[in-house]
């Protein structure tokens, strides 16, 4: 396992970080448990979870899978110290009226939130704790990209961060990072910090697969020129660019099987002829699909850690063996035809 700097912050992180969102909903306690054993096992010292999760949110799990791996801390003396614990506030994107009446990033709210991600992950303080969407429109999760319109954003990206500053001074939080943001947001950020002495964002965590590379558009310059790196989450297209969708397949307690309909932006025709391509490359260069598609995302150079989710110790374990796969350069030539053929089908 290779571990990278976090920004500025001085602390470093594995390069596979493991996601939670799965915790509480499709896997139990138990389960999780056991795939946190087995990640520090394999190197992985870095965890993030959200306010909200499990996924898809709901009111009766919110806070469920912090719950779990706060349990994990207290049963497992020491272990606290030995991970780099990210989490998340939620923001008026994730619009989830069971989160606070309507989730905002400001005093109230962040406060609030973060109190309750601490009780519930039964410690003392958030290593990185990241904004989950924007608090002004942006597209999100597939939605359109929303014409912006300044008299309706919600709260300034100032006050956020002045709060996010208190919190740092008050030892709750270690750093700061973002998620779900445009590069304009990243900027935004950025000034602030450096006018005011906010805290500076250490970390961008947006979506990043083979079926959605936006994220190189404008924020891959900001990544390399500005220090604020890519944590990029749904490698695997939520697990679709392993193959085991195409032809109509649908495997029983698999994401896409369990939560139909939800998360149709990566099965869309043109996801599943992209996929096609992608899982063909892989079986003729002799790699498994879902782990040639993880170790391209590992491999970019904007890439801080990248962020898989597993529902079981055996995904976790093919996983993170991508983090040590080489691709040849003759195979990312044919990734990149196969993207310049059909570039992000899934919005
Ligand atoms: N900031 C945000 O807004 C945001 C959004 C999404 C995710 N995240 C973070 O990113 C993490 C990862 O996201 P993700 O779960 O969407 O990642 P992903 O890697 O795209 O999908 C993971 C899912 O794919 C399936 N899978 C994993 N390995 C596989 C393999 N080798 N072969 C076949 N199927 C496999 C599993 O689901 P099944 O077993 O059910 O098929 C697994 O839960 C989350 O846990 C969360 O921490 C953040």
């Amino acid at each position: 396992m290779e571990y990278r700097r976090l920004g500025t912050s001085g602390i470093d992180v594995s390069m596979v970080c493991l996601g939670t969102m799965t915790w509480g909903e499709q896997n139990t306690e138990a389960e999780a448990h056991a795939q946190l054993d087995r990640a520090l096992e394999l190197g992985i010292t870095f965890i993030d979870a959200a306010e909200i999760y499990p996924v898809p949110p709901r009111a009766e799990t919110y806070g469920r899978t912090e719950a779990i791996i706060g349990s994990w801390f207290a049963s497992r003396p020491g272990v606290r110290d030995k991970v780099i614990l990210a989490t998340k506030v939620a923001g008026a994107n994730n619009t989830l009226p069971h989160v606070r009446g309507g989730a905002r990033l400001d005093r109230r709210q962040i406060t609030e939130a973060i109190d309750g991600s601490l009780k519930r992950l039964r410690t003392d303080r958030i290593d990185l704790y990241q904004t989950h969407t924007p608090d002004r429109g942006v597209a999100v999760f597939g939605r359109p990209l929303p014409l912006p319109d300044p008299a309706r954003d919600g709260t300034p990206i100032k006050e956020t961060l002045d709060v996010l500053g208190e919190l740092v001074k008050a030892g709750k939080i270690r750093h700061v990072g973002v998620s779900n943001e445009t590069a304009y947001g990243v900027m935004r950020h950025l000034r602030h910090a450096e006018k005011s002495g906010a805290p500076r964002v250490q970390s961008i965590q947006n979506v990043y697969n083979l079926l959605n590379r936006r994220y190189e558009e404008a924020l891959a310059e900001v990544a390399l020129r500005a220090d604020v790196k890519l944590l990029p989450y749904s490698p695997l297209a939520m697990g679709v660019l392993s193959g085991k969708y195409l032809d109509g397949a649908r495997p029983p307690g698999a994401r896409m099987t369990l939560f139909h309909g939800r998360y149709n932006r990566y099965l869309g025709e043109r996801c599943i002829e992209a996929t096609r391509s992608y899982v063909a490359l892989a079986r003729r260069h002799g790699i498994d699909p879902a782990q040639m598609a993880l170790a391209y995302v590992m491999s970019r150079p904007f890439v801080l850690s990248t962020i898989i989710g597993c529902t079981s110790v055996e995904q976790l374990e093919r996983d993170t063996a991508a983090a040590t796969l080489k691709l040849e350069p003759e195979l990312l030539q044919a990734i990149e035809s196969v993207h310049a053929a059909n570039p992000n089908p899934a919005p």
